[in-house]
This record gives structure tokens, C-alpha cells and sequence, in this order.
């Protein structure tokens, strides 16, 4: 455990303080700026890696960030089925503490990430479970900070299916003060728990949380955020029609970044271009998506030198 910030693992967005969400942005830039700086940070040290879902950044991300701070990354796909079928998640927990000195898991439950968390004598970090993505939020925060020069004063949205990600974007906004309009079609909305986190944190730091089902309520942004329509996990080609048309208006494109005045769009990826976003505008110069991409390495490194550097 790291004394200074007392951060034990990373979990949810709401777990972090706006001091240690702007320490670990801070982190972040650094390490970019001189990762010769921070190349023996994770020296004799191993990161189990657990992917019950599918992956490309995250998998990426984190073996060659991993291997930038001189530490060693093992990839555990899903060979092992899903965790807590085969052997309890504790026991996996126990059995994976005994050889890393981390555990970082993409899971389908956050049940999981808990339970991984609770039984490991080791950090445990969320590469995206079903309720939150915390590595893709630091890393477009640290993108956010890279392109304002204020962070406190940046205006996002976000327009689409409330998700993983929106949940962990609107956690973090709020934590950090950054007013955040949340744009989702009817019923497809964050869960009422969700919502009154986001709440009583954006209270707590005076910023702005907006939730609307009205796309002509998005108001003035400075930057525009969109996902998938449909997460992995909860695919099912019998609902497809029913989403498109439930999304329709809602898509993330040119008009809309005009309405709202926004410079910037944002995607985790990957993107189900001509549905959430155009083509157009995924590949024009407002987005940032492959800066944010790169940033998840260097947000993640953050995470791992704060956890585990000495
Ligand atoms: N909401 C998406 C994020 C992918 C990085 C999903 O869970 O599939």
C-alpha cells in the first residue's frame, strides 16, 4: 500500500478523492513526459492479468505499460472459465497473491472485482466489469487535462447508453469538479444508485450533474463523449432494431458537436461506427480517441507505480 495517498487498490471512481484522482493525472503526465524516469519502477515485479471479456487497449495497454516500468505481465484469458465456476473467486484471489505482486481482471460482474479485492493480500485493479471502467475514465481525464489548460472549468458530456463507462466518466467528473451532462435515451439511463452517487459527490465539489433523456437539453460542452449502444456481454441480435431506433437520435456527429459548441470527442472504443458516431467524425481532428488510448497506458502505469512502486 502506497502511505502517501493510501490507495490500497482501484476499484470504482468513487473509491479515489479528488486529490488522488489529480495526483494520479499528474503521475500520468509525468510518466509520459519521461518514461526512461520510471523504467525500473516495477522492477522484480508481476501483474497477473484475468480477461473474462474480450480486450485490444486494455490487454495492450497493460502488458507493454507493465513492461515499460521493468515489470512482467502474465495474460490469464479464459481458459480458466468464468471466475468463481471452476475454483471460488477467494481462492483464486489466495492462489494468485501467492505468486504477483498485483491483479489486475476484466470481469463480467463487479461482484467479482470485489470479491477479488477483499480475499488478494495484493493491489487489485478493474480493467471494466459491468458497473465501471476507472482506467478508461483516469486516461480521458488525463486527455481532458492535456487539452484544456483549466480541468475545474471543462464542460463534457456524455450521449448514449448509459454504461460502464458513463458511470465511471460521471463518478469522476464529479469527484473532480468538472460539470457533466449525462444525454441517454428513455430507459436506457444509469440505475437510480448510480445516479445519486454522481449527485452527492457533484454536490460535494459544487460542480454541475445534469441527466436528461432530451438530446436538445445538451446545452454548451466542451467535450462530447459516446460508447457502444449495446456493452459486451449483453449482445443479443433479437434487440437490435429495437436499440437503432431507441438510439436513433442520439448519435454523436457533427450536428451535434455544433449545437453544443464542443472542440473535442471522445471514445473509449471500439467504436460501432455510423451507429453511436460517424465515420466522419470519429476520423476528423475533434477526436481524441487514439490520444486517449495511448493515455490508458500511461494512466494505468500511474496506478501501478502509486500501488506498488516503492
Ligand atoms: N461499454 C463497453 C466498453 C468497452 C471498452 C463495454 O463494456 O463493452
Amino acid at each position: 500500500m502506497n502511505s502517501l495517498n493510501n490507495l490500497q487498490h482501484f476499484l470504482a471512481d468513487d473509491q479515489l478523492n479528488k486529490q488522488q484522482i489529480l495526483a494520479l493525472i499528474t503521475l500520468a503526465i509525468d510518466i509520459k513526459k519521461q518514461p526512461e524516469k520510471y523504467s525500473h519502477a516495477l522492477a522484480g515485479k508481476s501483474v497477473a492479468m484475468i480477461f473474462e471479456k474480450p480486450s485490444l487497449r486494455t490487454h495492450v495497454s497493460f502488458d507493454m505499460g507493465i513492461s515499460k516500468l521493468g515489470g512482467h505481465a502474465l495474460y490469464l484469458g479464459q481458459q480458466n472459465g468464468k471466475l468463481g465456476e471452476r475454483e471460488r473467486v477467494s481462492d483464486y484471489a489466495k492462489n494468485l497473491s501467492c505468486y504477483a505482486d498485483a491483479i489486475v481482471a476484466r470481469v463480467f460482474e463487479n461482484s467479482a472485482i470485489e470479491g477479488l479485492a477483499q480475499h488478494a493480500s495484493v493491489p487489485v485493479l478493474n480493467a471494466l466489469c459491468d458497473l465501471y471502467h476507472p482506467c478508461q475514465a483516469l486516461a480521458d481525464f488525463v486527455t481532458l487535462a492535456e487539452n484544456f489548460s483549466d480541468l475545474s472549468q471543462v464542460k463534457l458530456a456524455y450521449v448514449g447508453d448509459a454504461n460502464n463507462v458513463s458511470n465511471s466518466l460521471m463518478l469522476m467528473a464529479a469527484t473532480l469538479g468538472v460539470d457533466f451532462t449525462l444525454v441517454c435515451p428513455p430507459a436506457h439511463g444509469p440505475g437510480g444508485d448510480m445516479l445519486t452517487k454522481a449527485q452527492a459527490l457533484a454536490k460535494n465539489t459544487g460542480s454541475a450533474f445534469t441527466f436528461t433523456t432530451d438530446i436538445n437539453a445538451i446545452g454548451q460542452q466542451d467535450a462530447i463523449y459516446t460508447d457502444t449502444w449495446v456493452s459486451m456481454g449483453d449482445e443479443d441480435l433479437s434487440k437490435k432494431a429495437a436499440i437503432l431506433a431507441a438510439f436513433a437520435d442520439y448519435q454523436v456527429n457533427h450536428e451535434l458537436m455544433a449545437k453544443a459548441g464542443a472542440s473535442i470527442v471522445m471514445h473509449c472504443q471500439p467504436a460501432h461506427l455510423e451507429e453511436e458516431i460517424t465515420t466522419e467524425l470519429f476520423d476528423s481532428e475533434m477526436s481524441v480517441v487514439f490520444q486517449s488510448a495511448e493515455n490508458r497506458m500511461w494512466a494505468q502505469n500511474a496506478v501501478l507505480v502509486t500501488l506498488l512502486g516503492d
